[in-house]
């Protein structure tokens, strides 16, 4: 399926929920965002017969994001009837980890094909004030409990900010003697991180994801490690712009994403469901097609429409815009 700019869009990001078990403050606010009351939300069901028209259409690849994910009830059923859908071809999820010792194998077992697990810091006392009340050992135990239950690839997706001064260095080691993709993200100073009641970042805490390759590749020679070497493409099964490098010898990989230095809206491949049944063609734009309406009426033509809609409005790029009246929370990044 091609937008009008000849891409091929095959790549539907779902928003389960906009709650969130954690509230980090680059995210959401203290309170949690005002959450979407319940009739509002798509049920398991609607959701599931959007996937269906989506896969007839041809999307092939679909990733399950929040809020959190995991804290929507009925989840795992969730995934194994997206996963049966004919013409998925996989499914994955974007989570926070907490929930993940308790979840993994089961998720696994529904059909669930790999995961990234957003994690900023190694320190848990920076991962308290990030979070505002999550515990790093939660989040570690959920990565081992990942790969434990065969999950593949699994990637940690970090945001890097100047203000956290993030040991990049520790992150990327975690990459040396597991099958762990670590991400570096370029932070997008984008809703709630723009200040209102929150982190107080801005455009100077951007970090130039080649500065990032960099620095990690200066320390790790200076800790004997060796240079950090390209990779193509393959690396690490992913739908989207990452990246890719490794150590020689490691198990893993460190990635990089840049939506602030390198747009790649020329490659993108994706539309966005929310949790309140919205399509939206582009992250950083506030044009949205409801698609609830119809799929709550038992109208597939009109879900098939609503999806046509979304598809032709897809900008060519985001040029320098980067705002949006959503919180990242509500897309799923
Ligand atoms: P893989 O398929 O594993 O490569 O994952 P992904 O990069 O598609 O998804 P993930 O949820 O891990 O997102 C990683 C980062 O990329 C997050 O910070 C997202 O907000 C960002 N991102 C994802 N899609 C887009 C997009 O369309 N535009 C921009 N600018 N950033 C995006
Ligand atoms: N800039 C960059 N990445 C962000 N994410 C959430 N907000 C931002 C932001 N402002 C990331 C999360 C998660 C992914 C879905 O999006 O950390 O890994
Ligand atoms: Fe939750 Fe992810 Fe937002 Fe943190 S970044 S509050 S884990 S949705």
């Amino acid at each position: 399926m091609k937008d009008s700019h000849g891409r091929t869009i095959d790549y539907l990001r779902i928003s389960l929920t906009d709650r969130c078990n954690l509230r980090c403050i680059y995210c959401m606010p203290e309170e949690g965002v005002c959450s979407l009351s319940h009739e509002d939300i798509l049920t398991l069901e609607e959701i599931e017969t959007i996937v269906e028209v989506a896969a007839e259409m041809g999307f092939k690849h679909i990733r399950l994001t929040g809020g959190e994910p995991l804290v929507r009830k009925g989840v795992v059923d969730c995934v194994r009837h997206i996963v049966e859908t004919p013409g998925i071809e996989r499914v994955a999820m974007t989570t926070n980890g907490i929930l993940l010792p308790q979840m993994a194998k089961d998720l696994r077992a529904a059909g669930l094909s790999r995961v990234n697990v957003s994690l900023d810091t190694l320190d848990a006392d920076q991962f308290r004030f990030i979070t505002r009340r999550g515990e790093l050992a939660d989040a570690l135990a959920g990565i081992d409990a990942a790969l434990e239950a065969g999950l593949n690839p699994v990637k940690v997706n970090a945001v890097v900010v100047r203000s956290l001064d993030q040991d990049l260095l520790e992150f990327a080691k975690l990459s040396l003697d597991r099958p762990l993709h670590v991400r570096f993200i370029e932070y997008m100073p984008v809703g709630e991180s723009s200040g209102v009641d929150g982190c107080g970042w801005g455009p100077e805490d951007v970090i130039d994801s080649d500065d990032v390759v960099r620095i990690v590749s200066e320390r790790a020679q200076e800790a004997g490690l060796g240079p950090l070497l390209p990779l193509n493409e393959a690396a690490a099964e992913g739908w989207g712009p990452a990246r890719y490098f490794h150590f020689e010898g490691a198990l893993g990989t460190v990635g990089v994403i840049s939506p602030m230095s390198r747009h790649f809206c020329k490659e993108c491949n994706r539309l966005r469901l929310t949790a309140d049944g919205k399509l939206r063609p582009c992250l950083f734009s506030d044009l949205e097609y409801d698609v609830r309406t119809p799929v709550r009426a038992g109208d597939r033509d009109g879900v098939k429409t609503a999806i046509l809609e979304a598809l032709g409005h897809k900008p060519e790029d985001h040029f320098d815009i980067v705002g949006t009246e959503r919180k990242m929370s509500q897309i799923g990044g």
